[in-house]
């Protein structure tokens, strides 16, 4: 397996898929050119991920920020989350691919949640590997929603406060069922989180790649869990310890 522990493979992985306008303004592209590539390498990097025995790849589409930037590209993103969503839908039930989505669904226009939510219940008998979507995902909305909802039980005299801890605060995610995130892949050199699984990558390993999106591949991939595997993990822990 191209010299990676195999023991050693982690379970989650999540990316950060930075560069697409960077990638098409070198191009003198349209930078909805670089989020169509982008949308590729995604294709290409799950079924990888699969290859090597990842179990959850966790993909950061469209933040809950992103309705901030110009009309065009935030219509053509939709387009495209649409599109491929459809497109690809063959070929993930083929590939053993469950696909969930991560984010506030019901903000998102009607066609696309209606897209997303036939390949969720068409996937979900899939168990190879989880492609999770975050789309109109943040972080901070994540936990508020979490907040919100243990307030609720709260109310509804379900539970005591006191009985509001880290365990049922993670229950209430969009996504418990999921591990944390292993490792977190950011492309395009940035470093930082970008609000994007705060509460989950408590004690996630990140790597950095100036690799822009579009040209993220397989290699890369394999590179990064390398990295990863060189790392010691300790959870705030000492070594001996973890
Ligand atoms: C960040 O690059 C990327 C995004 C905001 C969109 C990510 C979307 C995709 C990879 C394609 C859609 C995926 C699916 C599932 C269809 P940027 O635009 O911030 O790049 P820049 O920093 O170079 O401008």
């Amino acid at each position: 397996m191209e010299e990676l522990d195999p023991q050693r493979i982690p379970q989650h992985i999540a990316v950060i898929m930075d560069g697409n306008g960077r990638w098409a303004r070198r191009r003198g592209l349209p930078r909805l050119e670089g989020h169509r590539q982008g949308y590729k390498t995604l294709k290409s990097v799950v079924i990888a991920a699969a290859e090597l025995n990842v179990k959850v790849l966790t993909a950061y589409t469209f933040s809950s920020e992103n309705w901030r930037r110009p009309k065009a590209e935030v219509s053509g993103l939709m387009r495209l989350i649409r599109y491929a969503a459809r497109a690809e839908l063959d070929e993930m039930k083929r590939q053993g691919v469950r696909i969930i989505v991560s984010g506030r669904m019901h903000e998102l226009p009607k066609s696309v949640q209606k897209q997303l939510d036939e390949d969720i219940k068409a996937t979900a008998g899939n168990s190879r590997i989880i492609l999770n979507i975050a789309v109109n995902y943040g972080g901070r909305v994540e936990i508020v929603d979490a907040a919100r909802r243990a307030a609720e039980m709260v109310q509804r005299g379900e539970i005591e406060p006191a009985q509001i801890d880290e365990d049922l605060l993670s229950s209430l995610m969009y996504h418990p069922e999921l591990p944390d995130p292993d490792l977190l892949i950011r492309t395009a050199g940035e470093m930082r989180i970008s609000n994007f699984l705060l509460w989950q990558s408590a004690y996630t390993e990140f790597y950095v790649t100036q690799t822009l999106w579009p040209d993220f591949s397989r290699e890369d991939l394999v590179a990064a869990i390398k990295d990863y595997q060189r790392r010691t993990r300790k959870f705030g822990a000492v070594v001996e310890q973890a």
